[in-house]
């Protein structure tokens, strides 16, 4: 699975969703399983959107001073990610596309969470 302990925040909520995240991609990503493809990528729509509003919800409720900067982040992330949804589902898996989730949706994940949940967890875990 691309998901690796390197990604764990510490929190088990977020990481419990993370991993869920990878595991979608995972079955996106595995071309002997192009039938899954489109629900994984319905899934995932959902998915992100869930797991996005849950980690905002513990950075209002914590007063984590970069809330809303974070969710700045989330809000343009939907943005690119439905875009490439909307793409796949209409061309269907491809080198081409297969490359362009790797970047754009293996790629922000890991950076997204090695920077800026990586942040935030480091904040919530010094206030208890
Ligand atoms: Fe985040």
């Amino acid at each position: 699975m691309l998901w690796s302990k390197s990604l764990e925040t510490g929190i088990n909520l977020i990481d419990e969703q993370h991993k869920e995240l990878f595991r979608q991609v995972d079955i996106l990503l595995d071309q002997s399983n192009e039938n899954r493809h489109k629900e994984a990528l319905i899934f995932l729509d959902k998915y992100i959107q869930k797991h996005f509003s849950d980690e905002q919800k513990m950075q209002a409720d914590s007063k984590y001073p970069k809330t809303v900067q974070h969710k700045k982040f989330h809000d343009d992330y939907v943005i690119v990610f439905r875009k490439l949804k909307e793409k796949y589902l209409k061309e269907g898996p491809s080198p081409a596309n297969n490359m362009e989730i790797n970047k754009t949706v293996v790629g922000w994940l890991k950076d997204h969470i090695l920077v800026h949940d990586r942040e935030f967890a480091t904040y919530y875990k010094s206030l208890k």
